[in-house]
């Protein structure tokens, strides 16, 4: 082998090499190639055996010219094995990963119960209006619950029949509050007028359940205390009240003439059917309107039971059903739905 050939063998080499070294994709490859390049069975072997029987000047010039080639290959291939082994590690390390997140799967949040939905709904309205919201007890006395709301001994609502009595103290004296009205005399007895407030909660009545009536449900009580109040601030406010909460101009109010013992002169308040804009079908019972709640005039009685002065204060009242309002607004035509905790109904709202 001359100096020119071994140089260009060489050249040839690295040239080789380098083209190898770009193909490896594993450790096993680039021993391969090592062995090939600057192995003991190289053509770097061949060229430095060949060496000895050249020409005492060309020597050290082939000589530098191996040593340059066996640098240059041999650094190729390090700066290879760095390349692959960061990419397997990588790989070790991408395969080996541990999902930690939480709640992926299949996880849903819950939501409020549709009559807490409502209820809410209702308190806002009536906090716009100026008003504020006040809870009371749901176990009650005879005074709060009937005697200063003028409802007389004999009267229907205070038998056996009609309340829940508990068994506490003298006898019928404690019950489970039959509305949410004792609410009127609790917030009166506390403090002077002016007052505006709505009282939400639940109520209980003995009475079988059906489509329309539960013995548990819920009541928005609402009340206004103050000078020169007449019954246009009660009709105005419930008119008000029922566009907001169908969020519908042109809902009307019906107040038609009922009793409450409380309240003088009482109305039944109904709106008229969103569904059907009073044409008549189901959920109106084709009369085109649908009952709400009942609501007056607070009567000189009860102010007088709460020490305001009847001359001086004058107030309207109303209560409306919670469930009623939810059934009305998603044409639900069973109420027993919102007790019996079916998550097929209760997910839908
Ligand atoms: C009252 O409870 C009066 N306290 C309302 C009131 C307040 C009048 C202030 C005047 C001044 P009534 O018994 O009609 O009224 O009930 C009011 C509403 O509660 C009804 O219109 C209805 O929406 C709902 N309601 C009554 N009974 C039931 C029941 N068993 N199940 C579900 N909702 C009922």
């Amino acid at each position: 082998m001359t100096p020119e050939e071994a140089s260009a063998l060489l050249d040839a080499a690295a040239a080789e090499a380098s083209a190898a070294l770009t193909n490896a994709a594993t450790m096993a490859d680039l021993d391969e190639v090592a062995r090939e390049f600057i192995g003991k069975k190289s053509r770097a072997t061949a060229v430095n055996e060949a060496i000895k029987a050249m020409p005492p000047d060309a020597r050290p010039v082939v000589g530098q010219a191996l040593s340059a080639y066996r640098a240059t290959v041999g650094e190729q291939i390090n700066a290879r094995r760095a390349e692959l082994q960061a990419a397997e590690r990588a790989q070790r390390l991408e395969a080996e990963r541990l999902d930690l997140t939480l709640g992926t799967h299949g996880y849903r949040r819950g939501h409020l119960h549709l009559i807490t939905q409502v209820r809410r709904e209702l308190e806002d309205i009536f906090v716009g209006l100026g008003y504020q919201v006040a809870e009371g007890p749901e176990v009650e006395d005879d005074w709060h619950n009937f005697e200063a709301l003028n409802i007389p001994a004999a009267h229907p609502a205070r038998s056996m029949q009609d309340t829940l009595f508990v068994d506490l103290g003298e006898p019928e004296q404690v019950l489970l509050r039959t509305h949410t009205s004792p609410m009127q005399v609790r917030i009166m007895e506390s403090g002077p007028p002016p007052v505006y407030v709505v009282s939400p909660g639940k109520v209980f009545r003995n009475e079988t359940s059906d489509a329309r009536h539960s013995p548990v449900f819920h009541q928005l009580e609402g009340f206004a205390v103050d000078q020169g109040i007449t019954m246009a601030d009660l009709f105005g406010t419930i008119e008000a009240f029922a566009k907001r909460l169908f969020d519908d101009e042109s809902v009307t109010t019906r107040f038609r003439s009922d009793f409450f013992p409380y309240t003088e002169p009482s109305a039944e308040l109904a709106v008229s059917c969103v569904f059907c804009q009073q044409a008549g079908c189901r959920v109106c019972s084709h009369t085109g309107w649908i009952e709400l709640g009942g609501c007056g005039m607070i009567d000189p009685n009860v102010f007088k039971a709460v020490g305001y002065d009847p001359e001086q204060w004058q107030g309207f009242a109303f209560g409306f059903g919670l469930e009623r309002i939810a059934m009305i607004r998603h044409a639900i035509d069973e109420i027993r739905h919102f007790f019996e905790s079916d998550i097929r109904f209760l997910e839908q709202f």
